[in-house]
């Protein structure tokens, strides 16, 4: 069978059915105070502390803001401009020889466009171009480029690799080219940038999305501070905290960790019931907002790259370190955390690798404080072989499983390995929870129905959720249990599960899932109920509105389906599912040339999608025009080989167009 590694997430690919289930987190329900944040000392972790933004910060810490703006938190999102683009233009189209489509990124004055195109012989037959709005990354690594389709954001096929210099397909498109079509959500947004927010009734639409991780994502909201200091309430703070705002360095080593972890932990991100990704701020615990999951191979030391403090907390130096209680305060004498290492406000780039030797010796190094440790096995000469020192043979960069072109450092410090015991070998047995040893059986439940939804759908997982929901029956929501009958399609079983549930109250993706088994259970009645459930809870959700639209369209509700279409594709007028729908309206209503051009402007957007060419060809076969119903039906088939469909019309309408 063939095994998919764990996609990094930051390029996780929706699988083509889970388009619309992925990133199915809660409504963002007025978060109820979290545990950790009522105990904090600190009064900024309030629901009611807004955030202030960057430049506030600037005007009296300006110090600390010079050189954070230059790290690659500080550059990790913007606008895109010549300034911000790190990538050069002079180069070869990049060709994806699965999908025949070429790329091509070139600016028009000001403008960052992204150009796709294919050629036949040498005349270009087909092009799109989208221009770039935002790139994210600071270009340590890569820029990757987001356009918009009214004010919804989406990744563009192309990005830049710096340490290669060149430019290809984002990571995971080599095999799933998913085009201007993967959507860029809160979870996402959430990692790269100061606190944005989501429009509402959206999932990919924002209404404030800032340039760049800024100071409060790792200090909490400063509204609080500024105010405080601007009446000049003072403290000494060489003496006692400032409780106005966190300072990491006061926050117990584990509550420290967490806020870097919130960002640097790569997997499945499991939200606590009512959560959402903007709830955490600095000093909460991150298992009050959401657990992050990991597979367990057979035998595993895999990494992967937004992985660094999962890899770090593998490492003997971290376990050993950190082995008092979690709530005790970080002592850097003892303790060993990411800031031991690393000063936040100052780029990696300007640290000298020095500054990271002197941190392994303090605690290595015979008459350091700890003159206890183990010692370097390698004899001083054989040590100097490597004249970059302890990190260069401990902590060695490489190549990340899931990312091509890309290098960075392996956290997990530990006896150098060779590569063949670095690679994973053996199967994924199971999950755990890296930032919760204790997760509860409905948690748990969750993480596996998301990992085979969004990363490995294979029953296995499946059938280990089913196996928690009998041994904890009354810890499953009745959402999660119809979750699982729509992984597995038993329809039956999701049906009667939703008797229990009051359609009013649901969340989107629960309505959602019971609408697909009604509809499939031709009870078409019910299912436009649970649509229209969906689609009026997220009614900038185009997909919701596209599947509502169509339901409407096969009940005969024309009008309705019309107001729906209309309202949608005002706001993304660059949605294929929308003219599809719109296409077919049209054309029921008898208004032929309406429907030619809808379906002519869904092509215009993807030249091979499926319905896109057979509503075309059908329709120029009742008009008439089998040369053109011929065109289009070999179009379909020649993107789509393995439609039986397409390939009946072929062969049909050639008999008819000797
Ligand atoms: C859990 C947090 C998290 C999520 C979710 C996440 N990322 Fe990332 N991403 C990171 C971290 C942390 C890094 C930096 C890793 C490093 O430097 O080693 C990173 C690196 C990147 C980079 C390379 C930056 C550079 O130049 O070094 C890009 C581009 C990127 N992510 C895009 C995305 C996109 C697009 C999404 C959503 C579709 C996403 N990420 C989701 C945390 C996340
Ligand atoms: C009006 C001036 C002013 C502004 C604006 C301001 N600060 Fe401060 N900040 C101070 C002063 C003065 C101190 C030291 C004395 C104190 O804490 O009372 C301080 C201390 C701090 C500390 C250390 C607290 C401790 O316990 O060690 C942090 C962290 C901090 N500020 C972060 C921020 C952040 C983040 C922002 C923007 C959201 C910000 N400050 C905006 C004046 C300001
Ligand atoms: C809001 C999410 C977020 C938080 C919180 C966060 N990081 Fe990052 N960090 C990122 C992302 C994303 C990148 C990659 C940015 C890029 O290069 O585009 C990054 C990059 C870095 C880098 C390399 C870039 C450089 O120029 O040095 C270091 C080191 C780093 N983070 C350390 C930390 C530490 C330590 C903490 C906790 C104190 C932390 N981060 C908290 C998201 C975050
Ligand atoms: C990625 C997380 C992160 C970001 C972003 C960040 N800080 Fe900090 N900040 C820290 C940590 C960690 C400490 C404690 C450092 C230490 O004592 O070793 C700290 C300490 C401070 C302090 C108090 C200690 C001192 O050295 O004066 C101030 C003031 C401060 N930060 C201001 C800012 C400002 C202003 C910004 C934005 C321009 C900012 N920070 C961005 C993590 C961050
Ligand atoms: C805060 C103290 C601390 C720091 C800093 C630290 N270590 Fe450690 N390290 C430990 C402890 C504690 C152990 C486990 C006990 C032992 O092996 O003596 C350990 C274990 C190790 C081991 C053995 C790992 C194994 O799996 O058995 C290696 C190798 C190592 N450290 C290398 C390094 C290097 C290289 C650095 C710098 C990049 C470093 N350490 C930084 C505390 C530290
Ligand atoms: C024992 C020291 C040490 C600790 C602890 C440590 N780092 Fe690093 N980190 C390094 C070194 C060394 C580099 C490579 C610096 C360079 O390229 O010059 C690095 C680089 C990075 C980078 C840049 C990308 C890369 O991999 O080269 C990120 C991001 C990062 N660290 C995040 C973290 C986070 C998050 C933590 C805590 C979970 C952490 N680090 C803890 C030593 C450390
Ligand atoms: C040229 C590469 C190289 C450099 C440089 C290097 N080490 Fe090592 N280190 C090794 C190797 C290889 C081993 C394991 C030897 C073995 O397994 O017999 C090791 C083992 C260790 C151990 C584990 C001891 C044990 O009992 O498990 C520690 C701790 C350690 N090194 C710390 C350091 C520190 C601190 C530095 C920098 C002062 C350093 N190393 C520099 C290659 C290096």
């Amino acid at each position: 069978m063939k095994r998919r590694w764990p996609i990094w997430i930051c390029f996780l690919l929706p699988l083509a059915w889970a388009v619309i289930v992925v990133g199915s987190c809660s409504n963002n329900q007025a978060a109820a105070t979290a545990d950790s944040s009522a105990r904090s000392p600190f009064l900024n972790l309030n629901d009611s502390v807004g955030y202030v933004g960057i430049e506030t910060c600037r005007g009296c810490h300006s110090d600390k803001h010079s050189t954070f703006t230059h790290t690659g938190m500080g550059e990790s999102f913007g606008l895109a401009t010549r300034e911000k683009s790190a990538a050069r233009f002079q180069q070869k189209a990049v060709y994806d020889a699965k999908r025949n489509f070429y790329y091509w990124p070139y600016w028009e004055s000001d403008s960052l466009r992204i150009l796709e195109f294919r050629l036949q012989g040498r005349d270009t037959v087909y092009k799109r171009i989208e221009t770039i709005r935002y790139i994210i990354g600071s270009g340590q690594h890569t820029n990757s480029h987001f356009w918009v389709d009214g004010n919804t954001l989406y990744q563009a096929p192309l990005t830049y690799y710096t340490q290669e210099g060149k430019w290809d397909l984002p990571p995971g498109y080599e095999t799933h080219n998913t085009r201007f079509q993967r959507k860029i959500d809160l979870e996402c947004m959430s990692c790269h940038n100061a606190m944005p927010h989501v429009k509402k009734g959206s999932v990919n639409a924002f209404d404030r999305l800032p340039m760049g991780i800024d100071c409060e994502r790792c200090h909490g909201p400063g509204e609080l501070h500024v105010a405080q200091k601007k009446a000049g309430i003072l403290v000494d703070t060489r003496k006692q905290a400032d409780y106005s705002i966190v300072n990491p360095r006061r926050l117990p080593w584990s509550l420290q960790v967490d806020i870097c972890q919130r960002c640097h932990l790569q997997g499945n991100n499991v939200l606590k019931p009512g959560k959402n990704f903007d709830d955490f701020r600095p000093g909460m615990k991150l298992s009050d907002v959401f657990e992050v999951y990991m597979p367990r191979y057979e035998n595993s030391d895999y990494f992967v790259m937004a992985g660094h403090a999962e890899r770090l907390a593998m490492s003997a130096c971290f376990i050993k370190s950190n082995q008092g209680i979690e709530t005790e305060a970080y002592n850097p004498g003892t303790h060993l955390t990411c800031i031991n290492c690393h000063n936040p406000h100052v780029s990696v780039k300007q640290t000298r690798l020095d500054s990271f030797n002197q941190q392994c010796q303090q605690c290595h190094q015979a008459g350091s404080s700890r003159s206890s440790l183990h010692r370097c096995l390698l004899s001083p000469a054989e040590q100097k072989r490597n004249p970059k020192g302890c990190v260069s043979c401990h902590m060695p960069a490489s190549d990340t499983r899931d990312i091509p072109h890309v290098t960075v450092h392996d956290h997990r410090i530990q006896r150098p390995q060779s590569k063949s015991q670095a690679l994973v070998s053996g199967r994924a047995l199971d999950l755990y929870a890296v930032n919760n040893p204790n997760p509860s059986p409905a948690m748990l439940a969750k993480a596996y129905v998301s990992w085979f939804e969004k990363f490995d759908p294979q029953e296995f997982w499946l059938q280990k959720a089913d196996s928690l929901m009998r041994a904890y029956p009354e810890q499953m929501s009745l959402e999660l249990r119809i979750q699982l009958d729509y992984m597995r399609h038993d329809d039956r079983s999701l049906i009667q599960r939703a008797q229990g549930l009051e359609l009013g109250q649901t969340d989107a993706w629960t309505a959602y899932r019971m609408a697909k088994a009604w509809d499939r259970s031709q009870n078409l009645d019910k299912a436009l109920e649970a649509y229209k459930r969906a689609y009026e809870s997220l009614p900038l959700y185009s997909d919701f509105g596209a599947e509502y639209a169509n339901a409407l369209i096969r009940a005969k509700r024309l009008n309705e389906a019309q107001t729906v279409l209309s309202t949608l594709l005002r706001e993304q007028p660059k949605n294929e599912w929308l003219w599809l729908n719109q296409g077919l309206l049209a054309s029921l209503q008898g208004r032929s040339s309406e429907a030619i051009t809808a379906w002519n402007r869904l092509l215009e957007l993807n030249p091979d999608h499926l319905e896109g060419h057979l509503y075309l060809s059908e329709w120029y076969e009742r008009l008439g025009k089998t040369g053109a119903a011929l065109m289009h039906a070999e179009a379909a088939f020649r993107a789509h080989s393995n439609s039986q469909e397409a390939e009946k019309r072929v062969v049909r309408l050639r008999s008819l167009n000797p």
